[in-house]
């Protein structure tokens, strides 16, 4: 086990930025997820950690080695990848072995950590068989079996769950970071869904355009969004543009004035509200911030129902209520006048 740190790295295809000076200090045994949208970096930092393609500029130490210029099965990593990447004419027993075998090591010591490696993804029963015999999910724990069997110091594991369906993504899931947490494991996890993110890791580093966006513990990256793109990317649908206009004042783009949390200054920025903080119809709680307005359209989405809604300014919101499913309140109609209201504490100034 081993901590990563990634010094600076820059890859450059053709004078674009791929990766644009990314530098990382990953904790020994620690999940980090690097999560952005399509196009923002991610596998490339991955295979750059992997030894698949070399850095155009930065260093990459892992346990305080200098591992940059070293090929991949010099670096004591194991893989993951979204296809499996398995050998089609191995069985499942030969494709776990396959690593130990490059290395050479005896036959007997080779059986016995397949063994356990098949044992830990829960497939030792099925080392017999060939791939195409196996689902999905299967063959993702058999490439799992694989990364792990060599005893790598870091895990690196790139969109491991997108082909899969959701119900086996959400298993799958859990049982990575069970047996992350078991073996203390070094692990960089690729996605970019954000929940999957969240649940897995210790810590997100969300990416864009080749660059760090903004890493903190998932409570903090949800909670705490420091820019427009992060609140966007971690679900917040409401983004109200505006100026701060006094201590805890904020003078949003139609006009209307709203409390929002002390201590933030200045103009361009943007109000980020999620969609579950804004109440509609009741009164509102004592001081919270409460706009007329006409819901617009209803969509229905099972265990909550979202409201768009336009205020008297014109301004659109949405809200977020349980549904009837949940033991929430009867669903409102289109063209029904209501009042929008939020607790000022709700709201995260973010640059626009
Ligand atoms: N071999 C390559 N040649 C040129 N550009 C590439 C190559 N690989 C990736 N890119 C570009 O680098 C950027 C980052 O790609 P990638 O790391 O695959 O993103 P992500 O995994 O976050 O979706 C993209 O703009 C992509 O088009
Ligand atoms: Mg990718």
């Amino acid at each position: 086990m081993s901590d990563v740190v990634l010094q600076s790295i820059v890859k450059r295809y053709d004078g674009a930025l791929a990766v644009d000076h990314v530098s990382l200090a990953i904790k020994e045994g620690e999940l980090v997820a690097l999560l952005g949208p399509s196009g923002c970096g991610k596998t490339t930092t991955l295979r750059m950690i992997g030894g698949f393609i070399p850095v155009t500029e930065g260093r990459i130490l892992v346990g305080g080695r200098d591992l940059t210029g070293l090929p991949p099965n010099k670096r004591n990593m194991g893989f993951g990848f979204q296809n499996y990447a398995l050998f089609p004419h191995m069985s499942v027993g030969e494709n776990v072995a396959f690593g130990l075998q490059m290395r050479k090591l005896p036959k007997a010591e080779i059986a016995r950590k397949v063994q356990i490696a098949l044992d830990r993804v829960k497939l030792a029963h099925l080392a017999d068989r060939l791939p195409k015999q196996l689902s999905g999910g299967q063959q993702q724990r058999v490439a799992l079996a694989r990364a792990l069997v060599i005893e790598p110091d870091v895990l690196l594991l790139d969109e491991p769950l997108s082909n899969l369906d959701a119900q086996l993504r959400n298993e799958m899931k859990l049982e990575i970071r069970a047996i992350q947490q078991q073996l203390g494991i070094t692990t960089v996890f690729v996605t970019h869904d954000q929940d999957e993110a969240l649940s897995v890791a210790d810590r997100v580093v969300l990416m864009r355009a080749g660059r760090i966006e903004q890493q903190g513990a998932p409570d903090d990256l949800f909670g705490r969004p420091a820019s427009r793109f992060a609140a966007e990317f971690m679900g917040v649908t409401n983004l109200l543009p505006g100026e701060v206009c006094g201590a805890g004042r904020f003078r949003l783009d139609g006009g209307e004035e709203v409390a929002v949390p002390m201590g933030a200054a200045g103009s361009d920025l943007s109000l980020a509200l999620r969609p579950e903080r804004v109440a509609l119809g009741e009164p509102g709680e004592a001081g919270a911030n409460s706009l007329p307005a006409v819901v617009e359209f209803v969509t229905y989405r099972g265990l909550v129902i979202d409201y768009r809604v336009r205020t008297t300014s014109g301004l659109t919101l949405i809200a977020r209520r349980p549904s009837p499913a949940l033991g929430g309140p009867a669903p409102l109609a289109a063209g029904q006048p209501v009042r929008a209201s939020w607790l000022p504490e709700a709201g995260v100034l973010v640059p626009a």
